[in-house]
């Protein structure tokens, strides 16, 4: 009788699908650093779609914008024998993870879901360790963007910038009117987002990847480097004084509740005008960072997975590997956190203008040579060159080194740290 059920439901389960890499439930522990308002909204739907297949969600988030911490931790889980199924890392890290043989092979998975179609090759070479898919991803963020709040601009008769130059004019008259220009949170990793978009606008996307990509020595300490040092600081002085050690999703805030003007950053901040009800296009604008029109820096976040033995746990992670292309999560995990789909071809009519907007930007920009990789979130550089870049920034950001110093240092530190 108990054989002839275990049949039935056999054949019941084969018969809706629930077979395929969705089938046996296991635990999937899943780091990660998503924890702002948005963040955790959008990682809640992954949640979600995995426990209604049946999987246990286990939580492993460490706090802290940009994932330094995260990283930290997943380091030594690693090192002490102890991986979780899956962490967040992205970019030329995963190729450093690859190096330590520890990642799982998910080839099966990607073959049968037909992945190499699915994916623009931009993604899906991050995605493999020699020529073997290691992690999958979930989205495409955009980081040089401009988050405005327009009642702000308009109390103070400003103009939205389209150049550096412009930045200064509105920022000018923003905080004559009253307001905080721009809302900064002074860490390490969010100097260096503003600091990218800076290069990108003053340097142009060429001379971008020479500096950020190449890592090539006339550009990182060259007269254009030295101005984007310039603009740093000039951007620095229409911060407010609380701007030191504060988080992103706060300095958010502050332009959602019109505290502010502007901020820079990526489009996971959207998730948090979002997340507070707030409608693009009307509540807050999106504007590429002055001087980036026609550019795009991408950011893609992926999951990488581990080598968990076999059995259920590796099971498990090839269904939740699975479920990360379906398109149903590619739809309402992107809504939330503020991105655009990793997977190609996707419907459009549910997201916003800003997500129109970045959509068409990644296709057009890959087309005319500005589609860059983020230095400042870990996709151009190995994360040793990363930190160098960042230190120097920093202390930059937060002492009176001259411009010319900075960029000097900028070269030196980068050579030190391959
Ligand atoms: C980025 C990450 C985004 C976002 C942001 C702030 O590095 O790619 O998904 O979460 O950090 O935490």
């Amino acid at each position: 009788m108990i054989h002839k059920n275990i049949k039935r439901l056999i054949s019941v389960a084969v018969a809706t699908g629930m077979l395929a890499f969705g089938a046996v439930a296991g635990e999937v522990e899943v780091l990660h650093w998503w924890t702002s308002g948005g963040e955790a909204k959008s990682v809640a739907e992954l949640k979600r779609l995995l426990e209604a297949d049946g999987h246990t969600w286990k939580d492993f988030a460490v706090a802290g914008g940009g994932g330094e911490s995260a990283m930290t931790v997943l380091k030594s889980r690693v090192v002490s024998g102890n991986p979780p199924t899956a962490a967040q890392i992205k970019g030329p890290s995963i190729q450093e993870w690859g190096d330590e043989g520890v990642l799982a092979n998910l080839d099966e998975v990607a073959k049968a879901k037909g992945w190499d179609d699915v994916l623009p090759a931009v993604v899906s070479d991050v995605m493999k360790y020699n020529g073997n898919y290691v992690a999958v991803p979930v989205n495409v963020h955009r980081v040089n963007w401009m988050w405005v709040n327009p009642e702000v601009f308009k109390k103070a008769g400003a103009k939205i910038p389209t150049t550096w130059d412009e930045f200064s004019e509105a920022a000018e008259k923003i905080q004559k009117a009253g307001f905080i220009p721009v809302a900064h949170g002074g860490q390490a990793w969010q100097d260096a987002t503003t600091f990218e978009s800076i290069v990108l606008g003053v340097g142009g996307a060429d001379f971008y990847k020479k500096a950020f990509v190449d890592l090539d020595s006339k550009s990182l300490n060259s007269p254009t480097m030295v101005k984007a040092f310039d603009v740093l600081r000039e951007v620095k002085k229409y911060t407010d004084k609380d701007a030191p050690g504060r988080d992103w999703n706060l300095a958010t805030a502050m332009v959602i509740k019109g505290e502010a003007a502007m901020q820079f950053m990526g489009d996971w901040a959207k998730g948090e005008f979002t997340a507070a009800g707030k409608m693009a296009g009307k509540d807050f604008g999106c504007y590429p960072a002055p001087g980036t029109k026609g550019t795009f820096t991408f950011n893609i976040d992926s999951f990488v997975m581990f080598d968990v033995g076999g059995g259920d746990a590796a099971k498990a992670q090839q269904a939740m590997a699975s479920t990360i292309m379906e398109p149903e999560f590619q739809e309402i995990f992107n809504l939330n956190k503020g991105s655009i789909p990793a997977r190609l071809n996707m419907p459009r009519d549910k997201f916003d203008v800003c997500a129109h907007d970045s959509m068409d930007e990644f296709v057009g920009s890959a087309g005319t040579g500005g589609l860059v990789p983020s230095m400042a979130h870990g996709m151009s550089v190995f994360s040793a060159v990363q930190g160098a870049i960042y230190d120097v920034v920093t202390s930059f950001y937060n002492s009176d080194m001259s411009s010319t110093d900075a960029a000097k240092q900028l070269l030196s530190a980068v050579q030190s740290s391959l």
